[in-house]
């Protein structure tokens, strides 16, 4: 029996998938029309247990642009879950309705054990701190697109380094792709877990990495600038997010010590992260990233569904 494929992690993909998932997602990008029907009679099963706006729609979006179909909630109160359902119940019924489930759950390792359970591809669309492999794609075509490489590049992380899965999840797979350094810029409370440290370390001690407590000292030398939202959901007391909320505002003015070609990113939602002023300045890219986001997600769809530039036969 064929065994199916899954996205949990990045680790997932290898790096030759990866660039070739970012190369289908540039292709799709210019030329949806070829990929419009690559989908048809197939159904997305969109399981959100936790709130979003960009990922759950890029899905939808990708999936109805290829022709397919979704069904789903992005409320799990309106689920089964809600009367006490285990996941692994819910996972089993939903491969009889549909051929793709992507799920969002507020714990780690949610859709990991959904997997377990079932004979269709589960695509981890973000579990607690821990991973969002779909961001990270997002976040390579965008850095691909507008740098025209993944390599070599001085990459500042900015913000909830702690409990950030999106920070997670980039971090480890640029390292992949000989980033010359990361700089780490966060209040001590949030700063990036011991083990992903340690992990990068180990594995990439040619990469520099810079640990610093304010975007000022570091700005002049960033390549992308990668802001992140403190993520007030993980914390367990409402005063320790109060003191830290507001810890990093990007503006204008800090933004004239950067490069002429810095990128800035950010997954979104932005909260008080960047300032409005930054909107109309080039360097910011973060609503064209959430625009790449559809297509990334149309390549990866294809590919695990191994439709369009991934049929078989
Ligand atoms: C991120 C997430 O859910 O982790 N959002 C997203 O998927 N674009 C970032 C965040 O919520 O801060």
């Amino acid at each position: 029996m064929k065994t199916v494929r899954h996205l949990i992690e990045p680790a997932d993909l290898n790096n030759e998938e990866i660039l070739d998932l970012i190369e289908v997602g540039k292709k799709i990008y210019e030329q949806p029309g070829n990929y419009a029907h690559a989908c048809q009679g197939k159904i997305l099963a969109s399981l959100f247990f936790e709130p979003s706006t960009r990922t759950k729609f890029s899905f939808d979006s990708a999936m109805m642009r290829l022709g397919g179909n979704v069904i789903g909630f992005a409320d799990a109160n309106t689920s089964s879950a809600k009367k006490g359902e285990s996941l692994s119940d819910t996972t089993r019924v939903m491969n009889f309705y549909s051929d793709l489930i992507v799920m969002r759950h507020p714990k780690e390792g949610a859709p990991k054990l959904a997997s377990e359970y079932s004979d269709i591809p589960v695509i981890n669309a973000g579990d607690g701190g821990h991973n969002h492999p779909t961001q990270t794609l997002t976040d390579l075509l965008t850095i691909s697109y507008y740098k025209k490489t993944l390599e070599n590049h001085t990459i500042a992380f900015v913000g909830d380094l702690k409990y950030g899965r999106t920070v997670h999840s980039l971090i480890k797979t640029l390292a992949r792709f000989n980033t010359k350094k990361f700089i780490l810029v966060s209040p001590d409370e949030l700063k990036l877990p011991k083990f992903i440290l340690d992990y990068l370390k180990e594995n990439y001690p040619e990469i520099e990495i810079q640990e610093a407590r304010y975007l000022e000292d570091v700005i002049t030398e960033t390549d992308i600038l990668y802001m992140t939202r403190i993520q007030k959901e993980r914390f367990f007391n409402e005063a320790d997010y109060l003191k830290l909320k507001d810890s990093f505002l990007l503006n204008k003015k800090k933004m004239v010590k950067a490069k002429p070609d810095c990128i800035v990113m950010h997954p979104l939602p932005r909260v008080n992260e960047i300032s409005y002023d930054m909107d109309d300045d080039p360097r910011s890219i973060y609503f064209e990233q959430s625009k790449l986001g559809v297509y990334i997600r149309m390549a990866l769809i294809t590919l695990l569904m191994e439709v369009g530039d991934y049929a078989t036969c």
